[in-house]
């Protein structure tokens, strides 16, 4: 993306985004999931980070919350409520704390892990130990006084215990909504035939905001502390942690003090693993610097401190951009589409494509390549597309059209009576397809993949082409079947290892009619590379050595496709590498060169002898003439001999041949 399209797109995702939250925090309307929320902000913040001249105080990675409702009295914070930056992946995480070091000068390994719960942050302010205010974060510099509904919270001390209490103390935390009392709640509407509540937090949050504060009392909430505002002589985020819990609060449970980022990601990979039983909903973990002196002079930038990040736990949900959509052939010949988008990690696992189904999904959904859209990940191998965000499509997109020609063998498409999909009316397009991925495999040497396996992963949308081989992940074939993580890691390996090629062997792998391993080697040596090949025309083709008519038309036929050109490019454009042929020490000595194989050699077949003298870059010609450089003679020579001789004409034995390529 270029310096104005990131303009562009910052715009129109600060549109969108102020859009749902202003829905969400406001109207307590739920128009977008959190998770894909989530997703378009951090790519917002992603492009502000890269350009940093389009950040605007108006943008949501400025702002914390939303407006306070005009029903509540407002507060203005002693401090603002300051949001967190959030990272999805280990990589972005130990990129954090990279930064922190680079920041903060030294090294940085004694950090505080808590659950970062999914409930609503309220600030709570005790004077001389007795619970004063307590106010939503609102907009973070402002929010709305809640205390009478607060008070109903039994977690929520009114009065702090111990000794030696300041003045002036203020405890922020989590209210939230305990997994069993929300689904109580529900349980109860449903009984008495009410609509039953979707999302915890939101009620949580609405809960809070009640006039009537025994509406509040009735929903069974709960507070669990974050921060702790007032002087106790604490020096470290662990230190409040402990002091919170003397005051007569629940500090957030399952938070602990680590040494080390390794220790860091295991402790974030066993709070995922136990989230569900945890009673309380937990979106990901809270990473803090735990020396607050450390912490304060890392400092703040635009409205999140540097000291602090939330490393998410996956979500089922993220956005991403349809680069293409690609129509693939199954086993019964069914039309499939399948969008190609920017890699995005949903669910656990990078993803680049997502399943369409087919047409009618495609015009209920209305997608379009360039269209910004939610996926999710239900239990399927490959995600789905959930909906289009429509502020975020560009002027210029077009209707996506079904193709009337099959796409794998330009067969006609049509449609069985009573169906919805388009069919290739070709019976044996699947089997073509598997079969000339299995053929590039094979090509490349590529070891482990089978015809199960390439079934698998064209019906999964994950190859259409044998180029796509290149670019599928791990995470994807993982959960095709008799895969595993292991498995697929070691297939991906094996695939990455095989992407350099030689000519010969590239071309023998394209599937072209006619053209095997031999003839790969001779329109190798002739050409020399993969695109003047592709160039050539039916009189330079039918010149070659070994080459006649029918394979000429249909190394012509072949590369005058345009998907095969586009075959040819993808390869290239996924980091395949065709060795340059350049003819290597021994090839030069038969360069140009025309050489005649005749009588019986004591090892060679005469064949072999004619593909070394093609492989060391020579011609292998029929007759002697005077344009014969050498004459490769054995046994029983004859006539040809005679008319060498008399022409003088080098001529050699085996083993003088074998030395001269360098292979004696
Ligand atoms: S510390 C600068 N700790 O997450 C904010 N926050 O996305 C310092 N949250 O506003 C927050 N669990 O509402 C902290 N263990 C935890 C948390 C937590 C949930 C919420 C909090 C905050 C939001 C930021």
């Amino acid at each position: 993306m270029n310096k104005q399209e990131a303009e562009k797109r910052i715009e129109k995702l600060k549109e969108v985004i102020a859009e749902h939250r202003y829905n969400y925090h406001v109207l307590d309307k739920e128009t977008m999931s959190d998770a894909a929320l989530d997703s378009l902000k951090h790519e917002l913040y992603g492009l502000e980070q890269e350009y940093p001249e389009f950040v605007t105080s108006d943008s949501p990675t400025q702002r914390v919350g939303g407006d306070p409702l005009p029903k509540f009295v407002k507060v203005t914070h002693a401090r603002p409520m300051l949001s967190m930056e959030d990272v999805f992946e280990q990589s972005e995480f130990e990129a954090w704390q990279k930064r922190l070091e680079k920041v903060g000068g030294k090294k940085i390994t004694e950090l505080f892990c808590m659950p970062k719960l999914d409930g609503l942050a309220v600030s709570l302010v005790y004077t001389n130990g007795v619970l004063e205010v307590a106010a939503t974060r609102g907009n973070g510099r402002v929010g709305e006084n809640v205390t009478v509904n607060v008070k109903t919270i039994e977690s929520i001390p009114l009065k702090l215990t111990g000794s030696n209490i300041p003045d002036r103390v203020e405890v922020r935390g989590e209210i939230y909504f305990p997994t069993d009392a929300f689904d109580e709640l529900n349980q109860k509407l449903e009984k008495e035939g009410k609509p039953v509540f979707a999302n915890p937090r939101n009620t949580a949050a609405g809960s809070i905001r009640q006039l009537d504060s025994k509406i509040t009392a009735s929903r069974g909430l709960a507070f669990v502390a974050w921060d702790l505002d007032g002087d106790f002589g604490q020096s470290t985020m662990e230190d409040e942690w402990k002091i919170m819990s003397t005051l007569g609060f629940k500090a957030v449970p399952e938070s602990k003090l680590y040494n080390s980022v390794e220790e860091v990601e295991k402790h974030w990979q066993e709070l995922q693993d136990k989230r569900d039983g945890l009673g309380y909903w937990v979106d990901g973990m809270v990473v803090k610097v735990n020396n607050s002196e450390l912490y304060q002079s890392l400092g703040v930038v635009g409205k999140t401190p540097r000291g602090l990040v939330a490393w998410k736990f996956p979500a089922e949900e993220a956005t991403t951009v349809i680069k293409d959509i690609k129509w693939t052939v199954g086993r019964t010949g069914a039309l499939t589409p399948v969008a190609v988008v920017e890699p995005t990690w949903v669910g656990g696992t990078t993803v680049q494509h997502a399943s369409l189904h087919n047409i009618d999904e495609i015009e209920r959904l209305d997608v379009r390549v360039g269209d910004t859209v939610i996926l999710y990940k239900a239990g399927d191998i490959i995600p789905k597309i959930k909906e289009v965000v429509a502020g975020l499509r560009p002027k210029d997109s077009e209707k996506t059209v079904p193709p009337n020609r099959c796409p794998v063998c330009e067969s006609e498409v049509g449609r069985r009576a009573g169906e919805v999909a388009l069919y290739c009316v070709n019976p044996r397009c699947f089997v073509q397809d598997r079969e000339a991925i299995l053929h590039a495999a094979r090509a490349f040497e590529i070891d482990g993949l089978g015809p199960q396996t390439v079934a698998a992963m064209l019906e999964n949308g994950l190859v259409v082409s044998p180029a796509d081989l290149f670019t599928i992940s791990a995470d994807e074939i993982a959960p095709l079947e008799g895969f595993g993580k292991i498995s697929a890691n070691k297939l991906i390996e094996e695939i990455k290892q095989r992407k350099t090629i030689s000519l010969p062997r590239f071309i023998a792998g394209l599937s072209i009619r006619n053209v095997g391993e031999q003839t790969g080697i001779d329109l190798a040596n002739n050409f020399r590379s993969i695109q003047t090949l592709m160039s050539a025309t039916l009189e330079e083709l039918v010149q070659v050595d070994g080459i006649g008519a029918i394979v000429a038309q249909s190394v012509r036929a072949f590369f005058g496709e345009e998907h095969n050109q586009k075959l040819v490019q993808t390869y290239l454009e996924n980091g395949v590498e065709i060795e340059s042929y350049k003819v290597n020490a021994s090839l030069q000595v038969l360069a140009g060169k025309s050489v005649v194989v005749t009588g019986t050699l004591p090892t060679l077949s005469r064949d072999e002898a004619k593909e070394k003298i093609r492989l060391a870059g020579g011609k292998a010609s029929g007759s002697v003439s005077a344009k014969t450089d050498y004459l490769l003679a054995g046994e029983k020579a004859g006539s040809k001999l005679e008319k060498a001789n008399e022409l003088k004409v080098t001529v050699l034995s085996e083993e003088e041949f074998l030395s001269m390529i360098g292979e004696k």
